[in-house]
């Protein structure tokens, strides 16, 4: 949406400083054009003519919310064979109700890890036209992976109808060709795999993918291109052959090892655990057309996953906030954050992790994750405390993005 050409007036019953951890009564805020421009106390800050005033008394406000691993073109209830029905401009679509979702539980930016056909670069400008409502999105384009990779490929057909996923690429060059083509297609980022998954068929969840070779061009090609690099990895060696080739993620981590969580804090590789994600694959994803073995492999991961959460946090690792909204269903993102209390983090952590920590991870330091001068005017509200309940954020009743208000629901 084009910023708001105005002033825009804020006040705050307290303000949460992500940064500080403090919670600061009686706060205000002034935007311009989409920006904060002022954050005071409100008795030092009184509203100005003119302005459009919205009053937050009795909530708590704090930066919109980010999600670096949200998969706004596929819905929670079609997974498996059912996916093979949906044609990209339906899954098109469906991006759209699921971006709007999203942007009313308070994630006003999100990264979107793998998209067919560029249709998260064609949202990303339709949110930023105004012609759909969404959060910032950050496009990956077309995750690249091996052949018979759980990205990249799809490995539901058999051999005679000769399907080869759009983002197959084997061999150093191959893959150069594909963040190439990504860049020229308008990519943010690029997503790749190095190991196998749970939820495609035929990958071994644990096992690697692409070799370092691969991956090391991979990641220099983007980054000459100055695009960051996530890798999907589930296993200890493909996590190490992520990090060691230089991407700047990882996402889901679940088999990560000491050696693993001590090379991430050594390059500052990003982790990006997925925590709830396994309570709707076990609980809900039979019914919604989730393979067996992928439940069986789901089996697997999951606890494990948790732990070493767990783990890597306690040894210091820098861990960001991402879902993998889109196998469980859109707009419930924030269910994650008392996971990631329950597993050793405490509130202000978790928050930091989907706002200061994502921000960094987006290239988006001084732009969004924090309510200070010059950023922008991303802000939600929840009625209750965050450092006391966390779960106040899956309620959230206000959300502002660029100055503008796209719920108001107190
Ligand atoms: N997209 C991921 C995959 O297919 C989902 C993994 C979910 N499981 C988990 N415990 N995080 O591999």
């Amino acid at each position: 949406l084009p910023a708001a050409a105005e002033t825009v007036y804020v006040r705050a019953g307290q303000l949460l400083d992500v940064e500080s951890g403090r919670l600061l009564p009686d706060r205000a805020l002034l935007i311009e054009d989409g920006r904060i421009v002022r954050v005071d106390a409100a008795a030092a800050l009184p509203a100005p003519a003119g302005a459009r005033v919205h009053d937050l008394a009795g909530h708590t406000v704090l930066p919109g919310l980010s999600d670096a691993h949200v998969h706004l073109f596929t819905d929670a209830d079609v997974h498996g064979y059912r996916r093979l029905g949906i044609s990209l401009p339906q899954a098109t679509l469906t991006g759209a109700k699921n971006a709007r979702l999203t942007l009313e539980a308070g994630f006003t930016t999100v990264r979107v890890p793998g998209a067919p056909g560029y249709a998260d670069v064609a949202l990303r400008e339709a949110i930023a036209r105004g012609d759909a409502v969404g959060p910032r999105v950050l496009a990956a384009g077309i995750a690249i992976g091996i052949t018979g990779g759980h990205c990249g490929d799809n490995n539901l057909l058999p051999y005679e109808y000769r399907h080869s996923g759009e983002g197959v690429a084997d061999g150093p060059w191959a893959v150069r060709q594909k963040v190439r083509q990504n860049v020229k297609f308008g990519a943010d980022f690029i997503k790749t795999c190095s190991t196998g998954g749970v939820l495609s068929r035929g990958t071994e969840v644990g096992a690697p993918q692409y070799s370092l070779e691969e991956l090391t061009a991979l990641v220099e090609e983007a980054h000459s291109h100055g695009r960051k690099v996530t890798s999907h990895a589930h296993g200890a060696t493909g996590i190490r052959n992520a990090i060691l080739a230089g991407v700047d993620s990882i996402e889901h981590a679940s088999f990560i090892d000491d050696e693993g969580i001590r090379l991430a804090r050594q390059r500052g590789t990003v982790l990006v655990f997925d925590i709830y994600n396994t309570e709707y694959i076990l609980g809900e994803g039979e019914k919604a057309g989730i393979l067996p073995e992928s439940l069986e492999k789901e089996r697997r991961v999951g606890a494990t996953q948790r732990e070493n959460f767990r783990k890597a946090h306690a040894a210091g690792a820098t861990l960001g906030f991402g879902t993998d909204a889109g196998v469980y269903p859109h707009g419930q993102n924030a269910r994650q954050f008392s996971r990631m209390v329950r597993f050793g983090m405490t509130p202000i952590e978790a928050i930091r992790a989907a706002t200061v920590v994502n921000a960094r991870l987006f290239g988006l330091d001084g732009q969004i994750g924090q309510l200070k001068p010059g950023f922008h005017a991303d802000l939600i509200a929840v009625a209750g405390d965050p450092l006391a309940d966390v779960t106040v954020l899956e309620d959230v009743r206000f959300v502002m993005k660029g100055g503008e208000v796209y719920k108001d629901a107190r």
